[in-house]
């Protein structure tokens, strides 16, 4: 039996990741809720039990208060790849890039495109930091609502849109943890996990052959 062990750090990043984020979700529903985007006020609205916070200022405050976590987190775990050289292991090399244009071997792909999943989830966080950040503070920021073209509808789509993109490329990112490592991968995010074969993503994996 193989132990498939994740670092401390990088169960703290993502376990906080994935509560901050729920809460950044729920609580930015709420916040939509009260002036949508979409159709206007009698437009798409998201169903009551994915919106979190209760009214319009529970949202913000909740919207607010995992805004930090969110960003002091991904911060801590930006420093932690550079220090510690995790990101060699876990980010795209150009070995990975060549794997997606030439090789035929189906694990290999599936390999890097995990990886270059990770580098999309990462950026599309930084993004839908960037743009809250010009919501929340619009005039001692202003660089970032001229940057969208000074239009703050713009800005309001460019903030909402990246939480579609977050929620579609995280459901790629667990369809590669089954497809590479099966739910023993999954729960090793979590606690410790066992699995009969080697087969995963965390070691050794880019000497599977490119071709
Ligand atoms: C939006 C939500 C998510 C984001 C932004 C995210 C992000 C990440 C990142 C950046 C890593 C790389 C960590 C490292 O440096 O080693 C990672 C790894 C991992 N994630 Fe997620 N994740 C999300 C959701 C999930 C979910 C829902 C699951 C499973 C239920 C999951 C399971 C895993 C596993 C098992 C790994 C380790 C993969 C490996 O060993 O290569 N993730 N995730």
């Amino acid at each position: 039996m193989f132990r498939l062990h994740q670092k401390l750090a990088v169960r703290i990043f993502h376990g906080c990741n994935l509560l901050a984020l729920w809460a950044m979700i729920g609580s930015g529903l709420q916040i939509y809720v009260a002036n949508p985007v979409f159709g206007g006020r009698g437009g798409l609205t998201p169903p009551f039990f994915l919106c979190l916070g209760g009214w319009l200022a529970g949202g913000r405050h909740l919207h607010f208060f995992f805004m930090w976590l969110l960003a002091v987190n991904l911060l801590c775990y930006g420093l932690y790849l550079l220090i510690s050289g995790h990101w060699r292991r876990r980010y795209p090399s150009l070995q990975d890039l060549k794997a997606l244009s030439f090789s035929h071997n189906p694990k290999r792909r599936t390999y890097a495109w995990h990886r270059l999943t990770l580098v999309g989830l990462i950026l599309t966080l930084c993004l839908s930091l960037y743009t809250g950040l010009g919501m929340y503070k619009p005039v001692q920021l202003s660089w970032i609502v001229d940057s969208v073209g000074g239009d703050w509808q713009a800005l309001r789509i460019a903030h909402f849109l990246p939480m579609v993109v977050i929620v579609a490329l995280a459901t790629a990112h667990v369809s590669h943890i089954f497809k590479i490592g099966e739910w023993a991968l999954v729960q090793s995010i979590f606690f410790d996990a066992y699995r009969p074969k080697k087969a995963i993503l965390s070691e050794g994996d880019r000497s599977e052959p490119v071709s």
